[in-house]
Order: structure tokens, then sequence, then C-alpha cells
């Protein structure tokens, strides 16, 4: 297919570098004399035909941006049908040819759909925190909110001490442990509580008992939103608590700072990276395969499988903080 004219959205939760990977597919196309569209609010933008003209100029000065230009946004619409042909209507209308979709497992399932039904060629780029994609050892934004957690929970870290306080701090990832037991070992955490490896209250208990025996007269949990040992973290704190009753527990969830923020130069480089291959992929006809970095370098893993593969978590990771915990 000769392709004269690719789309970009951002889309799900957003995550720094997407701004930074719009870039680099604009330049991208700019470099190859192909013309670029920007669609806002990533499938409803779509929907909603809020379609523009993108040009090297137009993404000035946003490299080192967080959040994204073109907006993001979930689409109930889109999961409809009739939501779909509406979108492939717009497409149709401005004849575009192609769709780059920066966004995470979410975003590239429409995708896959909307690539099905109306056999219209789709690459994803990997844009979310939660580093839960298979086929690719890094999503866009995953290196600059682990940094963001660990300066956060060093700043927690300073107060714990001061108090005497035993902190539990709950970080995102969706269902993914990815960014909880990474932070957690970069700022020592004496536990580190992830969905993927349910140690138990029981454990929790004894670690924390082990730790004040030691000496240790305050400590942080790092608790992924979706581990399990808990109703949610404040249940978890108390129950805790109950069994410590002379431990002051405290409790801080970071929410969506994890989101925002300039990209760390690893996620520049990385979003640079993945904006060029999305649109030389597309180019040379490669469809329906999601972006990614692999033993650093730049690969292609078919969309479906991105998705349903899902990211394991690294056992030698799980080892080294075990270790860590003694
Ligand atoms: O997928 C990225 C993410 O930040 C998850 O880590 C988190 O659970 C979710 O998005 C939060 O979604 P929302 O921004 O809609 O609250």
């Amino acid at each position: 297919m000769n392709i004269k004219k690719i789309a970009v959205l951002t889309s799900g939760g957003d995550s720094p570098g997407m701004n930074t990977a719009l870039r680099a597919v604009v330049r991208t196309c700019a470099y190859n004399k192909i013309e670029c569209m920007g669609i806002s609010r990533g499938f409803q933008g779509l929907i909603n035909n809020e379609i523009k003209v993108l040009n090297t100029r137009s993404v000035r000065g946003i490299i080192n941006r967080g959040g994204t230009m073109l907006y993001s946004a979930r689409s109930k619409e889109f999961l409809t049908k009739e939501g779909r042909i509406k979108a492939y209507e717009n497409i149709k209308k401005h004849n575009i040819d192609a769709l780059i979709i920066i966004g995470g497992d979410g975003s590239f399932t429409g995708g896959m759909i909307f690539q099905n039904e109306f056999n219209f060629p789709v690459i994803g780029i990997p844009g979310t925190i939660d580093n839960d994609l298979f086929g690719t050892s890094h999503t866009l934004g995953y290196d600059t909110a682990l940094n963001t957690v660990m300066e956060a929970i060093d700043k927690i870290r300073d107060t714990a001490i001061s108090h005497d306080r035993l902190f539990f701090v709950e970080v995102m990832g969706r269902d993914a442990g990815h960014i909880a037991l990474n932070s957690g070992i970069a700022i020592g955490a004496q536990e580190i509580l992830i969905p993927e490896e349910n140690i138990g209250m029981e454990e929790l208990i004894i670690s924390l008992k082990k730790s004040k025996e030691a000496g240790k007269t305050s400590s942080i949990v790092v608790v992924a939103e979706g581990d399990k040992t808990g109703k949610n973290v404040f249940e978890l704190a108390k129950r805790v608590e109950d069994k410590f009753p002379d431990y002051e527990i405290k409790v801080s969830v970071l929410g969506h700072m994890q989101r925002g923020g300039s990209p760390t130069c690893f996620d520049r480089v990385l979003a640079t990276r993945m904006g060029v291959k999305a649109v030389e992929s597309l180019l040379a006809g490669e469809y329906s395969k999601m972006v990614g970095v692999q033993h650093g370098e730049i690969t292609l893993t078919p969309l479906d499988l991105a998705i349903k593969g899902k990211s394991k978590i690294n056992s030698e990771l799980l080892r080294v903080s075990e270790i860590m915990n003694t």
C-alpha cells in the first residue's frame, strides 16, 4: 500500500515520553515527505473528527514535556461497532492511510479490532508507565515514573526516620508490580507487595517483627496498587497496626504524580527511536505490530502478542529484593 498520510493519537493513561514520541513521528513523516495528522483525545477524538495537520513547527518545544499535546482519553463509544464506523468514516474523509497509536494494552486492543474490521494499517508505540506489555523491556514513561517514585519515597523516608514510623506507600501499575518492585529495591524497602507474588499477611508481619527486633525504628513497605494482601493499602495498614500497637503507622498514596514530569534522558531517547521505527515500519508495509526495545534493539512484536503476553516479573529482581531484606 502506498502510504502518503499517517495519523497519530495518544490514548489511555498518559505517560512522560508521549510528546517526545509524537515529535519523532511528525519529524520522521516530514523526513519521508509524507503528511502527518494529529488526532486529539484518542479514539473519541477520531469519532468526533478532532483531527488536525501536524508539521515540524507543531511539535516544537515538547521534547521535554510530560503529558501529551494531543490530550488523551478512554472512549466507550469506540467499543461499539457504530463508534468505530464513525471513526473510519473520518479516516476516509481525511484520506489517512495508516494510524500510529501511542498508548497501553487497552488502546492497542481497540486498535487491533479497528485494524481487523477495516483492514486498516496500525502500529502501536507502548506509552504507559505500567511496563506491562510483552515485547519490550521498557514502555514509554516507565523509567521516568520509577525515578519520580524513588525521589518521592526518599523524601518519605526522611520523615519516617525522624518520627520512628512505618510507612505504607502505594504506587501505580494497575495490575503489574514493576514500578513497586524496582522502586522498592531502589529505596531499600523493608517489604515490596506486588500482585504477582502474594507473600501474605503472616510473612509481612514476620518481616516487620524481625526488622524491629534488629533495632530498626522506621520502615517503608512499597505496595503496588494491584496487590491483594489487603483490601486496599489503608485496610492493610490497619491490620498491621493491630499487630504493632506501639508502632506509629502512616499511609502515603503517590497517585497521579507518577504519570507526570519531564521525561528522563532514557525515555526521551527511547521515545525518539520508537517514533522513527513506527513510521518506517508502516512505510515498509509492517502492520498490526508494537514497536519495542529488547536488549537495546528496537523491535516489532505482533499487537495481539504484546497485549496477551503481558510482561513477566524478573525473578532475579525478586531474589535481589529477598537478599536485601535480611
Ligand atoms: O495505566 C496507567 C495508569 O496510571 C495505571 O497505573 C493506573 O492504575 C491507571 O492508569 C489510572 O487510570 P486513571 O488515570 O483513569 O485514573
